[in-house]
């Protein structure tokens, strides 16, 4: 698989999945990007830019922050995505909020053009020692950086909380080409954020420093098995149910129903946790 075939994946992914993305059934990518946002603290009247802003779990809560003064840009390869922040920041009047069509890959902006950018849940689609000196060149000097991705172990399923692990049995996984099995993909794409070492050496290359790695649990909530299978049709699994074989789809269904419904407390709530790792770095000065 070409870069340009695995892009245009992940666009087709976000864009159908745009419509339903994080708004139905399962509390988890809005909370984490108001995370983000609170670890970034972008400052009144600072220029964000949020790259794979997706519909503006981030975006929005830097936007409420930068203030009127400020000046808050999303950018998604998916149109949807872009459509519905636009149509959201209108609704809200939040006129410092704008949102770009574009490739995160190779932003279209001034060198130093930011204060701070953000990427919730998006470098990890990136070729990141390639982006990362871009981003470094719209940053100010000292401007900063800070993204969030799922926390990365040789053991773990990316997109899939630990309590639910299992239920990616190795016949199902078999079904998938190589490429798009979980861990394959995660360790092609992500290899350099599974040490605390790697991301700062890749970050330093890139001309970033004073690194910091916030690893958190974020709570997610979910309101029932169905809705969890219907969420992870939503975000980066979308990539992996494509390629299973009906019977293999069923099978996975009917297991993850089970596994969410089984997690069910005695008041009737399904929360998990899902770990996340924070990365926040500045520029450093030319
Ligand atoms: C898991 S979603 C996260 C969205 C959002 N940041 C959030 O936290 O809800 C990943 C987003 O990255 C976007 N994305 C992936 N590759 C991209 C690229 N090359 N350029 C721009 N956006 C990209 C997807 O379209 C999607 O909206």
């Amino acid at each position: 698989m070409d870069a340009s075939d695995y892009k245009g994946r992940v666009a087709e992914a976000f864009h159908s999945a745009a419509p339903t993305y994080d708004r139905a059934g399962v509390e988890f990518f809005t909370p984490m990007g108001r995370r983000l946002a609170a670890l970034a603290a972008p400052r009144e009247g600072e220029r964000v830019l949020d790259v794979g802003c997706g519909r503006g779990a981030c975006l929005f809560p830097a936007a409420e922050a930068v203030g009127g003064s400020g000046r808050a840009v999303g950018i998604d390869i998916a149109p949807a995505m872009v459509d519905a922040v636009r149509r959201e920041a209108a609704e809200r009047g939040l006129a410092q909020v704008e949102a770009a069509l574009m490739d995160a890959e190779h932003p279209e902006f001034d060198e130093r053009a930011f204060d701070l950018v953000v990427g919730s849940f998006s470098i990890i689609f990136l070729a990141a020692a390639e982006v990362l000196p871009r981003y470094a060149r719209l940053l100010v000097p000292g401007g900063r950086l800070a993204f969030s991705s799922p926390l990365f172990t040789e053991d773990v399923v990316p997109f899939m909380p630990p309590a639910l692990e299992d239920v990616l049995t190795d016949d199902i996984v078999a079904a998938v080409p190589e490429e798009w099995r979980p861990r394959q993909a995660a360790r092609r794409m992500c290899g350099w954020l599974y040490e605390e070492a790697d991301i700062a050496r890749t970050l330093r290359a890139a001309g970033f420093g004073r690194v910091r790695v916030v690893d958190e649990a974020a709570p997610m909530e979910i309101a029932s098995g169905r809705d969890y299978v219907a969420w992870s049709h939503t975000q980066g699994m979308r990539l992996f149910w494509q390629w299973l074989p009906p019977g293999r789809a069923r099978e996975l269904t009917g297991r993850m129903v089970a596994a969410v419904e089984a997690a069910r407390d005695a008041d009737g709530r399904i929360r998990v946790d899902m770990p996340v790792r924070y990365v926040l770095a500045e520029r450093t000065s030319d």
